[in-house]
């Protein structure tokens, strides 16, 4: 077993996908379609600031990015649907092999902790709504150095405030970006691939280990 394991958050432990239903009320059939999209711009719009190291927290990334979805989709929508989607999207649900994954880990003793993008206070209600707080040793947020995923500086944040090495450190997450910054910066990288139809990126870094859920994990690292 890794002695320190960074459980990336949105799309590995949290189900960003959770918000469709949301969507659907305002959006019938396009809420899957502006679902993607509005995941895919916020995730965009955390690399363009990172780069531009105009900082800006996730929270910021994720309603410019619906804004972007309104305009581009051309849906109207109120000023209290606005809210009610964002307030939505703090309260995702975790995916459903997640508390037994975390279960199983807790018992082998290494140190397990999120890793996100998101706020500490963000990631902690969230984490906290989806049942699942306390099964983590602790929360790593990005923003505690101004800078987003895969910015090097970000693992290496992590790998001092979990006191670990890259050596002994797995990054575990559902997004490929995620995991070739983290082999990149001298971490272990697992891909959870979450969907059957999704695709790694062809570049010379490719995941340390491929699963296809946290369960399935657990078992290869046991052996
Ligand atoms: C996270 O940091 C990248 O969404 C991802 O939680």
């Amino acid at each position: 077993m890794p002695a320190t394991i960074a459980f990336d958050v949105y799309g590995t432990l949290i189900d960003t996908a959770g918000i469709v239903a949301a969507l659907r009320e305002h959006l019938g059939e396009k809420a899957g379609a502006f679902s993607d999209l509005w995941r895919a711009k916020q995730l965009e719009y955390s690399f363009r600031r990172g780069l531009m190291q105009n900082y800006r927290d996730f929270s910021v990334c994720t309603s410019n990015a619906l804004d972007f979805c309104c305009a581009t989709l051309e849906v109207e929508m109120s000023a209290e649907q606005r809210t009610r989607l964002l307030h939505a999207y703090r309260y995702l649900p975790a995916f459903p092999d997640v508390k037994p994954a975390l279960t199983k880990f807790r018992e082998t003793g290494c140190r397990l902790y999120a890793f996100s993008n998101g706020k500490p206070d963000d990631v902690r209600n969230l984490l906290q709504h989806a049942g699942i707080d306390m099964l983590l040793d602790g929360v790593v947020s990005t923003d505690e150095i101004k800078s987003f995923k895969p910015n090097p500086g970000v693992y290496a944040h992590f790998l001092r405030k979990s006191g670990a090495c890259g050596a002994d450190a797995w990054l575990i997450s559902g997004n490929p970006f995620d995991v070739i910054g983290a082999i990149s910066a001298g971490m272990h990288g697992a891909w959870v691939k979450r969907n059957a139809q999704a695709v790694f990126d062809p570049w010379e870094i490719q995941p340390s280990l491929t699963v296809t859920s946290l369960v399935e994990l657990f078992e290869a690292f046991r052996g």
